[in-house]
């Protein structure tokens, strides 16, 4: 999928083609403005808000989705007056997919129109203040992933070879965000979002890592994801909701079931915050 040279970058587009034109005639020309994507746990705002679904499975060239608890699939709504496409279920680079595949979908959500994307993960405490079912909005990442996305030919239509990075979680959202939480009377977070390519969780020598350099939560996607987005200039915003406190040397043993659990006890506030900051960009 990476576009190598200008052959294949002529390829690229040619997939892009067929995969705008089969989400336009599927959605009827939907032009969504705001992009979501939706993490662990956090999936049911897709199935409340959802006017046209579309599998991923069916969508030229998306991968589908293979982990336990992740939906894969594209849904369009209109939600609190703004047009809003949701992927419910992400791809990730754990499951052996290149880091230019799991971001293709971000590239398709920018030509379709998206301006702001909205992304949410659950992760791991690594900030010793924070406790399970906490909402964090990213302030900045760190990628320990061992790759990048940009990596390839750069396709100078949709951004620069060399992207700044300064401010990818865009400053102005973040205050949004935090006036909708104190409207709402809910406590948020801010902090670092370390992303490791996982499958497997950290050792506490890894969480000891990642505090030292300025980590307050832990995960394994979001950052390729990110950097594409503010490559092709979307304004960002980033949830992570806690669903476990980070390993620690004696601690309790961490499993998937857990974190899902605990998204979900988070998810009704997960989804008032998204809510009103959808009513409010
Ligand atoms: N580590 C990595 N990824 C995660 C975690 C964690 O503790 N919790 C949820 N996703």
């Amino acid at each position: 999928m990476s576009c190598g040279f200008f052959m294949r970058k002529k390829g690229c587009v040619y997939m892009m083609e067929d995969t705008i034109k089969f989400i336009d005639e599927k959605t009827n020309g939907f032009k969504p403005e705001i992009g979501i994507i939706l993490g662990s746990g956090l999936g049911e705002l897709a199935d409340e808000y959802c006017e046209i679904a579309i599998s991923y499975n069916e969508i030229p060239h998306f991968i589908k989705s293979t982990v336990a608890g992740h939906k894969g699939r594209l849904v369009f709504a209109e939600i609190n007056g703004k047009k809003v496409v949701m992927m419910q279920g992400r791809n990730h680079f754990y499951e052996g997919h290149s880091m230019q595949e799991i971001t293709y979908p971000v590239k398709v959500m920018k030509k379709l129109g998206v301006k702001t994307l909205i992304l949410t993960n659950a992760a791991g405490a690594v900030n010793k203040t924070f406790v399970p079912a906490d909402l964090m909005l990213i302030t900045d990442h760190i990628n320990n992933m061992g790759s990048n996305p940009l990596i390839g030919a750069n396709d100078s239509d949709l951004g620069e070879r060399f992207p700044d990075m300064t401010e990818i979680y865009k400053h102005k959202l973040i205050k949004l965000a935090k006036k909708c939480a104190k409207k709402l009377d809910m406590d948020v977070r801010e902090g670092v979002y370390l992303a490791n390519s996982g499958p497997s969780y950290e050792t506490p020598a890894e969480i000891h890592f990642a505090r030292t350099i300025g980590a307050d939560a832990v995960g394994m996607s979001t950052v390729p994801e990110a950097i594409v987005a503010n490559y092709c200039s979307m304004d960002v915003l980033g949830i992570s909701c806690i669903s476990n406190a980070a390993s620690s040397p004696g601690g309790e043993k961490l499993s998937h079931e857990e974190v899902i659990e605990t998204t979900n006890k988070a998810r009704e506030k997960f989804k008032k915050l998204v809510l009103s900051v959808i009513k409010s960009l």
